[in-house]
């Protein structure tokens, strides 16, 4: 497509990043800046993106500028970039928590702006995005934004004030299902199971499940009925997780992670 993509920043995100959406730019020109230069050099030995000596000279190429900073290194680096961002630009960023009117606080003229929150999964193809554009935005940006985030899972617009709910449950969401995943697997292996064995029942058996509810659209309640007969094993698994209130204990990790995405943001 030919456009100039620029990253501030050269972290994990960005390197699972350019690893899974490497086929879907191919037609852009990528370049990276990192405060350490090492990291994004390490980038460019593995992926054809090139490294900007300085965020001015990214902020002064790029068409789509990517801000994927740590939340709190936000300001500083959209301090330097503020003046030399082009006109018609389009700054995403993927900062946790820091709002579009942060952003643009910090220019005179604002650009267009968008707010996404990916999550690790896209690196197989299966990640969730949100994606929330400034009325400013052009809309073939937010096709062309959802379109790219497409082609590694699910990407939907979102409005802003959901943005700390999203970074909790599809931001956080793969690690409370990683320990899910590994608690299910230790109940396996207490019971004689080999633990490599363990741990593909159980990621396995939760992609499975996962998949039926996005597939089917029927209610995880009915699906939960299917599989749990009367006086069976499903319900006396299901009896003891109720017991200690499995879904409030569940619930209240998404509450935590969303009230902690706030605090951040204050
Ligand atoms: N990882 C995820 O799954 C994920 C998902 C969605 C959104 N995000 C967001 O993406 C952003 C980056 O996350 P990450 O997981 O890639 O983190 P990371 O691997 O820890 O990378 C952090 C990045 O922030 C830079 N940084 C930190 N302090 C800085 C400062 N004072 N000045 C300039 N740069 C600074 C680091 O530069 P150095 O290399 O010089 O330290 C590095 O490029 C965060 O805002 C996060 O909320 C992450």
């Amino acid at each position: 497509m030919g456009r100039t993509i620029g990253f501030i920043g050269a972290g994990k995100i960005v390197d699972i990043m350019l690893g899974a959406l490497g086929p879907a730019l191919s037609g852009d020109e990528l370049w990276v800046w990192n405060r350490t230069a090492s990291r994004s050099e390490a980038l460019a030995s593995r992926y054809p993106v090139r490294v900007a000596p300085s965020i001015r000279e990214l902020a002064e190429r790029s068409d789509w500028l990517f801000i994927a900073v740590k939340p709190h290194a936000v300001a500083k680096v959209l301090s330097e970039a503020c003046l030399h961002v082009k006109e018609d630009a389009l700054v995403v960023s993927m900062a946790a928590g820091v709002t579009i009117d942060s952003i643009k606080a910090h220019f005179a003229a604002p650009p267009a702006i968008v707010r996404i929150m990916p999550n690790l999964p896209l690196s197989v193809g299966h990640g969730m995005t949100a994606i929330c554009p400034d009325p400013a935005v052009r809309p073939d940006d937010v096709e062309s934004l959802l379109t790219l985030f497409s082609t590694v899972g699910r990407a939907r617009l979102v409005e802003e004030r959901l943005f700390d709910t999203v970074t909790a449950l599809s931001g956080s969401g793969p690690a409370f299902a990683f320990l899910f995943i590994e608690s299910m697997a230790d109940g396996a292996v207490l019971n004689g199971m080999d633990r490599t064995q363990a741990y593909e029942f159980a990621a396995q058996t939760v992609m499975g499940a996962a998949k039926i509810i996005l597939e089917s659209a029927k209610h995880p309640g009915e699906l939960k009925d299917i599989v749990a007969s009367p006086a069976g094993t499903t319900m006396a698994g299901i009896h003891s997780l109720e017991r200690k209130a499995f879904r409030a204990i569940v619930m209240d990790a998404v509450d935590a992670a969303a009230r902690r995405s706030r605090e951040l943001n204050g």
